[in-house]
């Protein structure tokens, strides 16, 4: 659903106060976090969607580590996992939904969590997810909400999913394209999750459905400052650009994130349109943009390509300013 249509749905919704809500729907954060003690605050997110790719385990997969995803991304572990499962059973083999629910539990169990249960119900498209419950320290919470002036931004992972994987509806993306998209997706966030905690990050938020400028401009909506985004520096899949090229590969998404942000982006040079489609193309189980401490940056890149984030970048950096994204 786009944002827009969900904030109109969400607008009549009394409000929820209560002490130990640490974070809750206000700030569009990945999480919500909810204190139990002075050492342990609950972590809680759901996200399930429809196949993106064709092989079911590898579908499991990506749609777990990105579920598992909002987790890390405020720098917390993930304890248990719910499968979300909708399917027609009526019309495809039972070994399909077999082969997803594989891929997912393979994810959760990777990430150091255990499956605890579920639901299912009989729907025309497959839909598969989790809901995942981790806990944090809550003096260790880290939201989107807290990026300071002079922090320098990093992306531990290309940019470019939702045009490739519509390319490859299409039948025009290759096995090549599909592998390196499946790969990152399915590749999880935790490492980088232990890595900002150990940095103390001021901000991190996972790159999801709003796009990588979609989720800066929260990011700096939240914080109350400016981001400034070097377009030659955002690492795009090989041939993410290429396809960006043709409108027929946009999602509905771009546009709507495009919508969302509206006139709190400013660009000070031109970006070409290929690279601009991009930055607002809605991710699937991307990674992490992350605001830390500038004389911390280069260290922390080091680490998190170490760790295995092999396309990790410093993307930008942050200002004083009031929620602007400038690309430059
Ligand atoms: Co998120
Ligand atoms: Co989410
Ligand atoms: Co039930």
């Amino acid at each position: 659903m786009s944002p827009l249509d969900l904030r109109t749905a969400l607008a009549g919704l009394p409000k929820f106060t209560d002490d130990n809500l640490l974070v809750g729907l206000e700030t569009s954060d990945d999480a919500g976090v909810y204190r139990l003690n002075g050492q342990t605050a609950l972590i809680q997110t759901v996200d399930f969607f429809t196949p993106i790719v064709d092989d079911p385990y590898a579908f499991g997969q990506i749609s777990a580590s990105n579920a598992l995803s909002d987790i890390y991304a405020m720098g917390g572990k993930p304890l248990t996992a719910m499968n979300i499962v909708c399917f027609p059973t009526k019309e495809l083999p039972i070994d399909v939904l077999q082969k997803i629910l594989e891929g997912g539990a393979e994810r959760i169990k990777a990430a150091g969590a255990v499956l605890v249960g579920g639901h299912s119900i009989e729907d025309k498209e497959i839909k598969y997810g989790l809901s995942v419950t981790g806990i944090i320290s809550p003096n260790n919470i880290i939201t989107n909400a807290n990026a300071k002036p002079g922090d320098v931004l990093i992306l531990t992972k290309p940019i470019g999913t939702g045009i490739i994987a519509t390319a490859l509806k299409k039948g025009d993306a290759s096995p090549s394209d599909v592998k390196e998209i499946v790969q990152s997706m399915i590749q999880l966030n935790g490492g980088a999750a232990d890595l900002i905690r150990q940095f103390k990050a001021n901000a991190a938020t996972d790159v999801s459905g709003f796009g990588l400028l979609g989720h800066a401009f929260e990011m700096a909506a939240a914080g109350r400052v400016n981001l400034i985004i070097v377009v030659s520096q955002v690492p795009f899949f090989r041939n993410a650009r290429k396809f960006a090229l043709h409108k027929k590969y946009l999602t509905k998404g771009n546009k709507v994130n495009r919508l969302l942000i509206g006139d709190n982006l400013t660009q000070s040079n031109v970006v070409d349109q290929s690279s601009k489609r991009l930055l607002f193309d809605p991710q699937t189980s991307g990674g992490l943009l992350i605001a830390v401490q500038k004389s911390l940056a280069d260290e922390l890149v080091a680490c998190l390509r170490k760790c295995g984030y092999l396309s990790t970048r410093i993307i930008g950096f942050v200002t004083e300013g009031a929620g602007q994204i400038i690309l430059e």
